[in-house]
């Protein structure tokens, strides 16, 4: 059975002391209310100066995990202002965002280089969600599998089946990113669908079944339910939502 996932990418947000509060909230509401060990796994991925702070709040218990949303592709040396793989895991970061829409737009992150960053994560013991996800313009012009087909095939698909069982994706169409416009259900549910399939090409029916594909793009407490009620959808990758507590618990607590 493949691990349902509800990460909260909090991206170029929060001071320390707000994400202390946001924190403890956090751990406080889920403590109390979610005891079942049906629980997805929840992934809290802050900016690279608040990972020490918010992994001392959540503990080592594993759930919830630490994750970063970014690094850069080299193990060490003289990169000044970057940060790397091994020093995220060092900190506690079990996860790492990779491939986001924004990153691939304002960074000029492409195919290659993320190839590159795969392999640093997975050499540093990190485990990748990998973003993928067409733009509005794409899926007008009915080319969203064919778009997304090629991301997972530049992207993803040169690692091998060892590599691969560690790797969590994440459907994100960039239309739906923070404009508060979601993907219907059925639209996310097709996607997710061809993913699985893509995979199952790439390696073979066992990875299609275990690997777990999560939707993002202003996913929320109102929508969660049904989103996750998709039978190929397996969590979420929430950002605006993620950083209100009660919001995030309550999106957590949808399956
Ligand atoms: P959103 O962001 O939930 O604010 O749309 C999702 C993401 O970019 O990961």
């Amino acid at each position: 059975m493949r691990q349902k996932f509800v990460a909260g990418n909090w991206k170029m947000n929060l001071t320390l002391p707000e994400a202390q509060a946001l924190t403890s909230e956090i751990v406080h509401m889920l403590h109390d209310e979610l005891l079942s060990p049906a629980a997805p796994q929840v992934v809290i991925c802050p900016p690279f100066p608040l990972l020490s702070a918010v992994g001392h709040l959540i503990g080592d218990s594993g759930n919830p995990a630490l994750g970063a949303q970014n690094f850069h592709q080299k193990e060490s040396g003289a990169y000044t202002g970057e940060v790397s793989a091994k020093m995220l895991h060092s900190v506690g970061c079990q996860y790492v965002i990779l491939g986001h829409s924004e990153r691939r737009q304002h960074f000029r992150e492409d195919d290659e280089l993320l190839s590159q960053k795969l392999k640093t994560a997975l050499a540093a013991g990190l485990r990748p969600i990998f973003c993928v996800g067409e733009s509005l313009e794409t899926r007008e012009a009915d080319e969203t599998f064919a778009f997304i087909g090629k991301q997972l095939k530049d992207g993803l698909f040169h690692l091998s089946n060892e590599e691969f069982e560690k790797v969590v994706i994440a459907y994100e169409p960039i239309w739906a990113i923070g404009t508060g416009k979601t993907a219907s259900s059925q639209q996310a549910q097709e996607v997710h669908a061809f993913i699985r399939e893509q995979i199952a090409g790439a390696y073979d029916a066992q990875a299609a079944a275990n690997t777990s594909i999560l939707y993002g793009g202003s996913a929320n407490a109102q929508n969660a339910r049904e989103l996750f009620g998709q039978p190929d959808v397996d969590g979420g990758l929430i950002g605006g939502a993620s950083l209100k507590s009660r919001d995030f618990v309550e999106i957590i607590k949808s399956f």
